[in-house]
């Protein structure tokens, strides 16, 4: 294998076309970000493993690509946004007045296996809606996720919801070791009730709980979900949950995010340790992974300041949209080519095909200027692959009476146009 040939595994080369198909969704995205009053953040690509370990979990811990500086330090590039930005609200932004909306579009690496829909390295569209424990601010960025994805005019956009503290709060009632709750929680999160049960089997658990996990393995649906978890459960904690939950399916609908969108799911546990409140995940029924997925994350700050802040936020798979929006066939609108190349008839005339380049491109005209050395014939010709519509020739003779050809390419015809007038006379046509 030549590696001076290859790009490494799960890693893409985004050619013209592709590039601007995705510059189009991001840059929807950032609109859409915008408007809901977020402001964008950078961070580093890379930082110190210490930072984006930070409440992530030994799962995304695993999958990180871990490298040393010169001198020893363990440092990794980033899986995900939010460790980074919980770093930078913890450090630099306690003293701003909250709640702080944070959006960001960055490249994400994990050592995952590479197959559709995952790479090494990866683009994420996020926010992070900081400072308010609120279920409004949950309800505003699971609103903000689905106004995003549809924006992009992906169709069909759906919302599973759920919440991470009602298993969290049954186990503890539960008292079982770690493993125990971690194979009971991966068989409820894979919707394996074989698993379930052998587990339960084993164990000294007792009915009730039983019951109540059974019943969050099948826990997915709509707002009935919710009353039979309810009906199971003899828990404050888990009431509460359950009422703000249904808050959620009720004030949706306010953004246009109607019932039929959007499926109860409290067996969503999602990848990161860090969630400790309403979590969800998007998809699209064109693809069977989940193309967006976040929730509330209370304690994550808290590692990195001397107190708690509560925070929501969620990120995109730029990635899986793109390839949600090609199975949904949408139409790109046509790529921006230049509208107008210049040609020189001899070279004397280098110098001014270039001023009128550059006046053109002041006035905002796309220009491609000839340098090749081609003759006319030979431009129009790649004027005519390119299919750029224009073709401006600055022959000696025009020029000296501040003129030149301007030629369509889609009609036989040319006409002289003054220099003065050229922005006007092309604008008018493009
Ligand atoms: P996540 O669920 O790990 O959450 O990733 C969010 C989205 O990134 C996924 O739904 C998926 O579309 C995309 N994604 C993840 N891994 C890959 C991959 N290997 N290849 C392609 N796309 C991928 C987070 O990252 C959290 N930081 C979200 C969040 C923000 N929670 C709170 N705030």
């Amino acid at each position: 294998m030549d590696t001076r040939l290859q790009t490494p595994r799960g890693t893409t080369d985004y050619l013209p076309e592709e590039s601007y198909n995705r510059r189009i969704a991001e840059d929807s995205f950032r609109r859409t970000f915008e408007l809901w009053g977020y402001q964008e953040i950078r961070t580093p690509t890379f930082e110190f493993f210490q930072v984006l370990a930070t409440g992530t979990g030994a799962e995304l811990e695993d999958s990180m690509f871990k490298f040393q500086d010169k001198s020893g330090r363990l440092l990794a590039l980033r899986a995900e946004m939010t460790a980074s930005i919980a770093r930078v609200v913890g450090t630099q932004l306690l003293n701003e007045p909250k709640p702080i909306r944070l959006w960001y579009i960055a490249n994400m690496f994990r050592y995952d296996e590479p197959q559709a829909g995952r790479q090494r390295e990866f683009w994420q569209a996020g926010v992070e809606l900081v400072g308010s424990d609120k279920i409004q601010a949950d309800i505003e960025v699971v609103a903000l996720m689905t106004q995003a994805l549809r924006n992009i005019c992906l169709k069909d956009v759906r919302v599973d919801v759920g919440h991470v503290g009602i298993f969290k709060e049954i186990m503890k009632e539960a008292r079982l070791n770690a493993d125990i709750v971690n194979a009971i929680r991966v068989s409820i999160d894979k919707k394996d009730s074989e698993g379930l049960e052998k587990t339960l089997n084993t164990e000294q658990i007792d009915e009730q709980t039983k019951q109540i996990l059974r019943a969050l393995l099948e826990s997915r649906g709509g707002v009935e979900v919710l009353d039979k978890i309810s009906s199971l459960v003899d828990n404050q904690k888990i009431t509460d949950i359950i009422n703000n939950l249904k808050k959620v399916l009720l004030e949706l609908q306010g953004f246009g995010v109607s019932e039929e969108f959007v499926t109860v799911d409290l067996g969503i546990i999602r990848g990161l340790d860090y969630y400790t409140g309403v979590v969800f995940e998007a998809y699209v029924p064109d693809l069977g992974i989940a193309i967006g997925g976040g929730g509330r994350y209370d304690g994550l700050i808290g590692d990195f300041a001397s107190f708690e802040i509560p925070a929501t936020g969620f990120a995109i798979g730029i990635d899986r949209c793109i390839m949600a929006l090609e199975k949904q066939k949408f139409q790109y609108p046509d790529k921006v080519k230049a509208s107008v190349l210049i040609l020189p008839v001899s070279k004397e005339m280098n110098i001014e095909v270039n001023k009128i380049a550059n006046k053109l491109r002041e006035d905002g005209i796309t220009v491609e200027a000839e340098i090749s050395g081609w003759s006319v014939s030979k431009g129009l010709s790649y004027a005519n692959k390119m299919k750029i519509p224009y073709v401006i020739i600055v022959g000696e003779e025009e020029y000296r009476s501040k003129a030149v050809v301007v030629k369509a390419m889609s009609a036989e015809k040319q006409d002289q146009v003054k220099i003065k007038e050229l922005t006007n006379f092309l604008k008018e046509k493009t």
